[in-house]
């Protein structure tokens, strides 16, 4: 007997529905967007861009939404990761930590918040006027890769009095804190807990992966459905509950924040990938998980060491198996070089810096991507590698920052731009990341050390894109002017 062919998303996914149904119908548009889904008339290349694009106003739904499609389609997301609001946006994860950073507080209040925090957070304390008190990752000794926030660690920044903690979980490199103890310590004195969890979108669907974070009591979650989901680039969820949060201040701090035109791909896409999730995601996601740990095993098997992260390497439910983390040290051979090579056969990786190799790997891909990944990647491997060296902790986990003035201070101030070997001491106007992570090894505030100066020097020398900073070759630095 074959098995039975799954239903269509449309059927249980409004937004889906009425994008598909936009595009099924004939239409005369005198509204937005100007392409009318007709500009191939006026060049061909134009019409592939754009004339597949149809808004939710006057798209996915009437101009006076009158079918309140979205809002049916955001209550069905809300239910099914068991939260209390639900909001799609189309801004990307940026958008949607900027939304809640914005509704948590008064200007001068102080946030908890790990330095692992994404940029887009740090941006959202400068917007909201709030103070962060940072929170250091603790590094796993054995991998050197950052494990999370210690309980010690989120208890010494609560006798500072925060009004929230904002946690990024997991971490770019799929390891998680201890959730559920980190929760308990934070509501014990009522504060509520915000997590990014940009690259966790699959959690909780499966025994296969992780709980996700409001399964664990978490009172938000942010995250990207185009990441670990098969999301429309920029898509984007915002979920919370509201026993310590206030979720009118978040609905109009999102909305104060958000495009008044939101395509509608982005957003019907949210609601397909929560219908998949719903129909299919515990089979998928099993699926995901054999045809990733088969593939590591088959590139494994020509190595001694350990060359992926595992499971095993950390306690239980504390790493995500769907994460491909190839250890380039324990080859030692260059990641940058890996990736290199990768390019020159065809494949994209998601992340590359001296000692690791990151592959996103989610329900769109196949397990013949991954035996074709294998047959590329086992070669190079074999060519690029010499004697196994320690990894370096990366930069991005290892500086714990020296405040000079406020965030939102230096962000405002009178700056000045000056040479790389006159800038230490001095505060940074910029942020500064390698990227990806994109966590910043400097915030604007802070002091530029010759450890952060080096370091810079040094990641961007291995061929690490270095983001945001005012002159990128790193020859000169924005700084506040004395
Ligand atoms: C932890 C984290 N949060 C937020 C973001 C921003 O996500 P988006 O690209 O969806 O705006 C990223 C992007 O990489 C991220 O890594």
């Amino acid at each position: 007997m074959t098995p039975e062919a799954p239903k269509p998303l449309r059927e249980s996914a409004p937004l889906l529905d009425s994008y598909l149904t936009y595009f099924e119908d004939v239409h005369l548009p005198f509204t937005i967007p100007g392409h009318k889904q007709k500009s191939a008339r006026l060049d061909a290349g134009l019409g592939a861009v754009v004339d597949s694009d149809a808004p939710l106003y006057g798209g996915l739904d009437e101009i006076k939404l009158t079918h309140g499609t979205l809002k049916a389609a955001e209550k069905l997301a809300a239910e099914l990761w068991g939260a209390d609001f639900a909001r799609f946006s189309t801004g990307g994860s940026t958008h949607a930590n900027q939304a809640i950073i914005l509704a948590l507080g008064k200007p001068g209040d102080r946030v908890a918040v790990s330095r692992t925090a994404h940029r887009s957070v740090l941006s959202a304390l400068v917007l909201a006027d709030l103070e962060p008190i940072w929170m250091t990752p603790e590094i796993d000794l054995a991998t050197g890769i950052p494990i999370g926030i210690g309980v010690a660690e989120l208890e010494r920044a609560l006798t500072q009095k925060p009004i929230a903690v904002l946690l990024t979980e997991p971490g770019y490199l799929g390891t998680l804190s201890d959730l559920p103890a980190l929760i308990a310590v934070a509501h014990r004195v009522n504060v509520p807990v915000i997590c990014d969890a940009a690259w966790g979108g699959h959690f909780g669907f499966s025994s296969a992966v992780p709980q996700h974070c409001l399964q664990l009591g978490a009172d938000a979650l942010i995250t990207s459905v185009h990441k670990a989901l098969p999301g429309y680039s920029a898509s984007a969820l915002l979920l919370a509950q509201g026993s310590l949060l206030n979720l009118d201040r978040i609905e109009q701090s999102f909305e104060t924040t958000h495009t008044t035109s939101p395509a509608g791909a982005p957003l019907a896409s949210i609601d397909a990938a929560r219908a998949l999730l719903a129909q299919r995601g515990d089979q998928l996601l099993t699926e995901l998980v054999a045809n990733i740990n088969a593939f590591k095993e088959r590139v494994q098997s020509n190595f001694e060491q350990p060359i992926f992260l595992y499971t095993s390497d950390f306690p239980e439910g504390r790493f995500d198996p769907s994460k491909i983390v190839l250890r380039a040290h324990q080859l030692g051979a260059s990641g940058v070089a890996i990736e290199k090579a990768l390019i020159a056969a065809g494949v994209r990786v998601e992340m590359a810096d001296n000692d690791t190799v990151v592959f996103l790997a989610t329900l769109a891909d196949s397990a013949e991507d991954f035996e074709k990944l294998a047959e590329i990647l086992i070669p190079i491997l074999k060519t690029q590698a010499s004697t196994p060296r320690p990894s370096a902790t990366s930069l991005s986990w290892s500086v714990v920052p020296t405040v000079g003035t406020s965030m939102r201070t230096a962000y405002f101030a009178q700056t000045e731009m000056v040479a790389a070997s006159e800038a230490a001491g001095r505060v940074s106007a910029d942020l500064i990341a390698p990227y990806p992570p994109g966590v910043a090894v400097v915030a604007p505030g802070e002091i530029l050390t010759p450890q952060i100066l080096d370091g810079l020097a040094t990641t961007k020398a291995a061929g690490v894109r270095i983001a945001y900073a005012t002159d990128s070759s790193l020859a000169s630095y924005r700084v506040v002017k004395r």
